[in-house]
Parts: structure tokens; sequence; C-alpha cells
């Protein structure tokens, strides 16, 4: 990866993998496109304890991510589980850190979207992915779904919404994320690296 190239920051929060798998899709779908870089990363659990202080490099998965990857982001793709039909505390925890990026408009102009797993079928999805949005929306950020022209957005008896891409994990979270989970993720992926890209030379040219 250049260090001179703009990036997509991809970051996730993830208990039992899911949320990660749909964030390593979008990822791919991000590197599908030339010009533009990836950098895939995740977010430390809360404690309850609150001096608690995790490992520098996570166990498994992504490195974490800092409040200055996203400054520089070009854009950014935000994965959560669904924790009772909305985004999980840990994301929550990270985005509550960046008021110092939304007094400075660090964010403004540049596009988001957004990615969930839920146990159930009807367990929130869509209520996840719009209030993940939210934030984003005061960060002055452009918010992308994915749109219907992806035929697996119709095909889908799993997840995938016009808000942002989805998996069902059932009821013991063990389902694998399917063709079609992937497929939406990654075109979501590409989504976001071309709009990244195109809001890029807008800002530049403002
Ligand atoms: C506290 C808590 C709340 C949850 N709330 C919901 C919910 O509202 N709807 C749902 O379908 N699943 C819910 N789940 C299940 C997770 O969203 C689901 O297991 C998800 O696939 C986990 O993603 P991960 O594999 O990335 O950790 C909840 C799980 C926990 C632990």
């Amino acid at each position: 990866m250049s260090a001179s190239l703009p990036y997509v920051l991809v970051v996730y929060y993830s208990r039992f993998g899911a949320t990660r798998t749909l964030a390593e899709q979008v990822a791919a779908g991000v590197e599908d496109i030339p010009g533009i870089a990836v950098r895939l990363r995740c977010v430390p659990p809360v404690s309850t304890t609150c001096e608690a202080v995790e490992p520098t490099i996570p166990a498994e998965g992504a490195v974490y991510a800092t409040v200055d990857e996203l400054r520089h982001c070009a854009g950014l793709a935000l994965g959560s589980p669904t924790r009772f039909g909305n985004m999980a505390a840990p994301l929550k925890y990270f985005l509550d850190g960046t008021s110092e990026l939304w007094l400075n408009g660090a964010l403004v102009d540049k596009p988001a979207t957004a990615f969930t797993s839920t146990a159930s079928l009807h367990g929130g999805q869509e209520a996840t992915l719009l209030t993940m949005l939210v934030p984003l929306l005061h960060q002055g950020m452009v918010y992308a779904g994915v749109p219907y022209s992806e035929s697996g957005l119709l095909a889908t008896t799993s997840g995938g919404t016009p808000y942002g891409t989805s998996h069902v994990a059932g009821e013991r979270s063990d389902r694998s994320v399917d063709d079609t989970e992937r497929e939406l993720a990654r075109a979501q992926g590409k989504r976001i690296a071309r709009l990244a890209l195109a809001l890029r030379s807008l800002r530049e040219d403002s």
C-alpha cells in the first residue's frame, strides 16, 4: 500500500466474526478500485472496569483504528453487530472520541457507508444501519447505501439492504456469510472507493 494514496478506512467491531467477514469483503471491494487503498481496522471492546486497558494489538482480526486514521481517510465504511437494534457500544465509544474531528470539520463531504450482522432475519438490521448513519451525518459525511442496481438486493433471502450490507448469523451466530451477502459487501466496498475518489476531487476543487 502506497503511503501517498488516498484510502478508505474500514472500521468494525465483531465479537463472533460475522461483521469481520463483511468488513473483509468491503475491504476487498475497495481494493478492486485502482488509485485508492484500504485500511482495515477494528475497535477494542469496552469494559465495565473503566481503567482496564486492552493489549495494543488485538488477538485476532485487524489492528485498532485511531482517530488520526479517521481524520485522514478519503471515505469510511463502518461495521457493527446489531445490539438491540443499534450499533455495539465499542464502536459508539470510538465515535464518541471524535469531537475534535467534528469541531474542525475534518470529515465534511467525505463518503461513508455502514454494514451490520444480526442473529435473526428481522432483528433490526435496518434500524442499526440507519442509527449508525446519524453520527456520520453530524460529522458532515455523505452517506451512501447499496443501490438496487446490485441484483443481489432483490434476490437475497438473507442479508442485504439498501441502507448498507448485512448478514443474518442465525440463532447461534454460526451461519456463514453467504455468497449474496459477500457479493453485496464487495460491491459496497467498490462503491465507497469510487465515491471517495470522486468526492476527493470535488473537495480539492472547492
Ligand atoms: C447484547 C446483544 C444484543 C443483541 N441484539 C440483537 C438484536 O437486536 N437483533 C438480532 O438479530 N441479534 C442481536 N444480537 C446478536 C448479534 O447481533 C449477532 O450475533 C451478530 O451476528 C454478531 O456479529 P459478530 O459475529 O460480528 O460479533 C445481539 C447480541 C448481543 C450480545
